[in-house]
């Protein structure tokens, strides 16, 4: 099967279409013809060897998280799917979609949402499930609480903006001027430019009582500045950056470290929320799979709006 790999770990431009035999599907699994992939930052990050879980990973080093595509075989066990549904996934790391078939269990696949195209469903799994876990599993937000997402354009910027709103919290967010009507388009309340120095005092004067939850998926200056925006309890969750106890205990504020984990039945909510049109996909840009280098380059560069997606056959 023709698939999108690393010979060794580097940057993207490392990233060649190689020919890799077919995974075989076992009892627990079921075997995908990949239609879509999604690319997320993980995958470059993977790529580049930069992520230390990873570093024993065997090569040629297949990434790509995240899938759409149609059930072409079931394992002996596999009672709640069959040859022929539409899917969607998101692979454990370090993942293996770029590539024309996948093998994965069938706990962890949603059915496709009927609503989407299948390139729109493929940005939807590593990005909807951070989210989920975040803001539902580990946060729990509730109704008329105040949200902030610190970057609200980019991949869980564009689900977690609208999954708040959803959940019923009033949601501030960042992005850059150019960004600013896709974002309002996703549901925020309030939007600061993050380029404008001291932004964060500005949204601090218009929060006095503090915010009740941080979404941290910004690198760098951002994610420090995030913990006096919350109210003493407050609870900050990190997806990206790493925790600081010691200015968590400073603020009085809880923080939780998120690594996501596939789930086919908080897919399958997530695709609830889709398909009732509680959530839009993220504005998504299609590229083919043999220009796989030039969008993983692209996401590493970190300014892209939504998600790009690969197409794979
Ligand atoms: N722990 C986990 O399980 C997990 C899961 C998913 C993602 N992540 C990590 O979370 C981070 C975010 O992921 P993502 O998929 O949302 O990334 P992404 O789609 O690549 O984010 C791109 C967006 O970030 C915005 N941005 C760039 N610099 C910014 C800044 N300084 N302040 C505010 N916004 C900024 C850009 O907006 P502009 O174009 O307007 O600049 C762009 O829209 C990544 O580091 C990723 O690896 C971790």
């Amino acid at each position: 099967m023709k698939a999108l790999v690393y010979q060794k770990f580097g940057p993207p431009e490392n990233l060649v279409i190689s020919d890799l035999a077919r995974p075989e599907a076992c009892s627990h699994e079921v075997l995908v013809r990949v239609a879509y992939a999604g690319v997320n930052s993980v995958d470059w990050k993977i790529g580049a060897g930069r992520i230390d879980h990873y570093r024993n990973a065997p090569f040629p080093l297949v990434t790509g998280r995240d899938f759409s595509g149609t059930v072409v075989e079931v394992g002996s066990h596999v009672r709640n799917f069959s040859v022929g549904d539409a899917v969607i996934g998101c692979l454990p790391g370090p993942g293996g979609s770029f590539a024309e078939y996948v093998a994965t269990d069938a706990l962890s696949l949603a059915r496709a949402p009927s609503n989407l195209t299948l390139a729109e469903a493929a940005s939807i799994p590593l990005v909807g499930l951070t989210c989920w876990q975040a803001l539902v599993g580990s946060a729990k937000l509730s109704k008329g609480e105040v949200l902030y997402v610190l970057s609200g354009a980019g991949g869980t910027g564009s689900i977690a903006v609208q999954l708040g709103a959803a959940l019923g919290a009033k949601v501030i967010t960042t992005c850059s001027e150019r960004n600013r009507d896709y974002v309002t388009g996703l549901g925020a309340n309030y939007i600061f430019d993050y380029s404008k120095p001291n932004f964060t005092d500005d949204l601090i004067a218009e929060f006095p009582q503090g915010v009740d939850v941080v979404f941290s998926n910004v690198l760098g200056p951002l994610h420090r500045d995030a913990y006096r925006t919350l109210r003493p309890g407050g609870i900050l969750v990190t997806i990206g950056e790493s925790p600081l106890p010691a200015v968590a205990e400073k603020h009085g504020v809880d923080e939780i470290d998120l690594i996501v984990q596939p789930n086919g039945k908080q897919l399958t909510e997530i695709v609830t929320y889709l398909e009732n049109g509680t959530i839009k996909p993220p504005s998504v840009s299609i590229h083919a799979l043999v220009h796989g280098a030039h969008a993983m380059q692209n996401i590493s560069e970190g300014h892209v709006r939504g998600k790009i997606v690969l197409q794979v056959s």
